[in-house]
């Protein structure tokens, strides 16, 4: 695995420190609220569970499957249900827990999907924020790192289901992917 790797872009103890600070920004801001954190797989995995440890205030914890990307590189633009929600969300306090916002379009079929049952409000952490690929507006209220258009893997993320367990996040060396 690590010899696919051109470079570590985000050592462990940089998403350690990172994440925690994410999570303690959560907690002063949803005290009392008893959010509903909805993680996004599977890319969500690892973040979530650190990010939750690092959120000091009852918080209820969900999943929400997804695809777009398939075996591929680039969004194919479609988004298919893996795994729905199983509980109301209706008049709770949302929080979308995404391991890369990219063009948009997953959190911008997932804010829509979600509005729809009538929260009582929706918020987007997203842990990697690639901004030079956005096709729809998206305003996440928490984003980790912004990172320029390289493929990314590590920490949750994959390419074709591989290097989700590296617990660093590096680029990948384009002859992997090409
Ligand atoms: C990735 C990632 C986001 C989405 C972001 O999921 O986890 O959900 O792509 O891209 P976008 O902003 O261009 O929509 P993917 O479809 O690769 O599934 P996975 O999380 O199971 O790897």
């Amino acid at each position: 695995m690590h010899r696919d790797i051109e470079q570590i872009l985000f050592a462990e103890e940089a998403l350690q420190a990172k994440v925690t600070e994410m999570g303690r920004a959560i907690a002063v801001d949803y005290q009392d609220k008893n959010p509903m954190l909805i993680g996004v797989l599977k890319g969500s995995f690892i973040f979530m569970a650190d990010l939750v440890r690092a959120m000091d205030l009852p918080c209820q914890i969900e999943f929400f499957g997804v695809s777009s990307y398939g075996n591929k590189s680039e969004t194919t633009g479609a988004v298919r249900i893996t795994r729905d929600l199983e509980t109301d969300i209706e008049g709770r306090h949302i929080i979308i827990v995404e391991d890369i916002l990219d063009s948009g379009l997953t959190l911008n079929y997932l804010m829509e999907y979600f509005q729809s049952r009538r929260p009582a409000s929706i918020e987007i952490c997203t842990l990697l924020d690639k901004p030079e690929r956005r096709r729809v507006e998206i305003l996440p209220r928490y984003i980790g790192f912004q990172i320029p258009d390289a493929f990314v893997v590590g920490y949750g993320l994959d390419f074709a289901e591989r290097y989700r367990n590296l617990p660093y996040i590096g680029v990948l060396k384009p002859e992997v992917y090409a």
